[in-house]
């Protein structure tokens, strides 16, 4: 049997989790929408292309202040709520982001929340990007940075599975998920994919607490990846990995806290123009 590949995996992963995205990640993915889009300033009669749009809600916005949106997803559910959510003024595509079906230079802007961390092949995405951008047209995503602080809400739930998970599991290749948070890896992917002008900015967003399980709830509902890595593990494993999420999150409960401290990162860069001389 032919093994399946990470960005399979993923597909299958947002399929899972579209019922819940709403109520587990969107309260967190939404704080960054308001910084993407002043990223571009007026919107008013922007063509602006999402990649990985999710459940909508970013494009929803955005057509609010006078945009036009095409957003694309690997997910047929999430696009499917998506639809749902805005009818008018945006429409919604089963697509992946490192093969888009557009002609070059079609798009004002191309923004896309989150969605880096979920790309197998995020130097394809770039460059896609840059092709469908009109020249000197405005990329803007965002993505978490790397976690090792154990005082944000991916820091934690890092470190509670390196005390107990096995990491010796059979997960298939992938990309680190925070490769273009830094600045030695995203400089020079962006500048070959076409991009200048790269631009960052830290976002003081937070994972709201709704109850000790927060952050088990995340895993087996939110996400993808930690969520492999977590069903590889034997049930003792399990039950001590969710046992030491409880722990982390009811110290933050216990000191009265709404919620933990989830930064995420800010990247724009506008479209190089190619010299043809
Ligand atoms: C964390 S969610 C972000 C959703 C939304 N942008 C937000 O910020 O709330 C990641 C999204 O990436 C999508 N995705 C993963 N791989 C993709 C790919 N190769 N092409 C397009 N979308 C992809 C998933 O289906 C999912 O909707």
């Amino acid at each position: 049997m032919i093994p399946k590949t990470f960005a399979q995996y993923e597909q299958e992963g947002w399929q899972r989790n579209a019922a819940t995205y709403d109520v587990i990640d969107l309260p967190t993915t939404r704080q960054a929408v308001t910084p993407i889009l002043d990223s571009l300033g007026s919107l008013q009669g922007l063509h602006i292309l999402e990649l990985a749009s999710g459940t909508g809600y970013l494009a929803k916005q955005a057509v609010a202040q006078g945009a036009t949106v095409t957003g694309l997803d690997i997910s047929p559910k999430m696009v499917k709520i998506a639809q749902k959510r805005v009818s008018v003024g945006a429409s919604f595509l089963v697509g992946d982001a490192s093969d888009l079906p557009f002609e070059a230079e079609r798009f004002d802007a191309v923004v896309c929340s989150f969605g880096f961390p979920h790309f197998a092949y995020p130097q394809k995405v770039l460059k896609e990007s840059a092709r469908v951008l009109k020249s000197d047209g405005i990329l803007t995503f965002t993505v978490w940075p790397e976690s090792e602080l154990d005082n944000n809400f991916f820091g934690l739930i890092q470190k509670v599975c390196q005390i107990y998970a096995d990491p010796e599991v059979d997960l298939p290749p992938a990309p680190s998920s925070s490769a273009l948070a830094n600045p030695t890896i995203r400089e020079p992917m962006m500048t070959q994919a076409g991009f200048k002008d790269i631009y960052t900015q830290t976002l003081d967003l937070r994972w709201p607490l709704q109850g000790p399980e927060t952050m088990v709830e995340f895993i087996v509902k939110g996400s993808v990846r930690t969520r492999m890595l977590y069903e590889r593990q034997t049930p003792a494993v399990q039950a001590q990995i969710r046992a030491g999420l409880v722990t982390e999150t009811m110290a933050y409960i216990r000191d009265g806290k709404k919620s933990i401290p989830c930064p995420g990162m800010l990247v724009i860069g506008s479209k190089a123009v190619v010299r043809m001389d």
